[in-house]
């Protein structure tokens, strides 16, 4: 495994790789890996000929008051990982080699990212396009997998590549799950040891919903109060940022879940802010 910090470098490997007829599959990662981001790299791997990790930091995704210089990282762990799962190449950049000082160009998809977690972080979505684009463009791409957590960013990225006409692939992966159901998560080592035993109760509140959908409730006010209650019994630690029902693919909120309906939510514990989602189906 090859591991680059240039961006320059990891295009004329890319366009090495191309010329000689091998397609590419990259996995985009902020590192700090757990078994979430090893399934997206075990997947890419079977999907091209040549596979691309990238691990940044990526400023520009954290709002002035995030967790940016506190974000856990471990890059020599992560590369022994990458390496063992077959990546071909780890690009890691400085943040100086993606963001000139001046930089001034963005990649927007606004009214997807206005809802759900764009709420409470108006600029999240607008630094993950774009460096997203800047990493589809440095690797060539011929196909690019994100997680399910993130469900918000992989609709947003859908529309972006469908919208640029973007030569490249999206496959995305099921959330992977600790045992007790807490979706995984790089910040959830923030939780304390009371808060961790609680956050399992996120996902019982969202499996509520969903047996409450398959019973027959259709109304989104009484689906999403039933989960509240839930939170308010068992997540006493964790403050709702929201909790909402949209359309899996335009993120328009819902009244009623008789068609395609994804319930989102992000909820704060401590230094954590956890996000989870689980569709609904009639
Ligand atoms: O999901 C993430 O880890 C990040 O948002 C991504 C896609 C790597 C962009 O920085």
């Amino acid at each position: 495994m090859q591991i680059l910090t240039s961006p320059q470098e990891l295009a004329a490997l890319c366009r090495q790789w191309h010329t000689a007829g091998d397609d590419i599959a990259l996995v985009p990662t902020m590192g700090y890996y757990h078994a979430g981001h090893m399934d997206l790299m075990r997947h890419a791997r079977g999907l091209a000929r040549r596979m691309v990790v990238s691990l940044f930091v990526n400023p520009a995704q954290f709002g002035p008051d995030e967790d940016l210089a506190a974000y856990p990282r471990d890059a020599e762990r992560d590369a022994t990982i990458a390496r063992e799962l077959g990546a071909d190449a780890l690009f890691m950049p400085e943040p100086g080699s993606m963001y000139a000082a001046d930089h001034a160009t963005w990649v927007e998809v606004p009214e997807l990212a206005r809802g759900l977690c764009g709420q409470s972080r108006p600029i999240h979505f607008r630094g993950v396009c774009t460096v997203v684009l800047k990493l589809f463009m440095l690797s060539q791409a011929d196909v690019a997998v994100f997680g399910q957590k993130d469900w918000q960013q992989q609709a947003i990225i859908r529309r972006m590549v469908r919208d640029l006409n973007l030569p490249v692939r999206i496959e995305s992966r099921p959330t992977v799950r600790e045992e007790d159901g807490l979706a995984l998560s790089s910040r959830n080592v923030y939780l304390s040891p009371e808060e961790r035993a609680q956050a399992p109760h996120i996902q019982q509140g969202l499996l509520l919903a969903r047996s409450l959908v398959e019973g027959g409730e259709n109304r989104v006010p009484v689906i999403r109060d039933a989960v509240l209650a839930h939170w308010v019994r068992h997540l006493p630690l964790g403050r709702l940022d929201y909790l909402s029902i949209v359309h899996p693919q335009t993120l328009a909120a819902l009244d009623t879940t008789d068609g395609p309906a994804l319930m989102a939510c992000a909820v704060r514990m401590g230094k954590a802010r956890l996000i989870d989602n689980i569709l609904l189906r009639p």
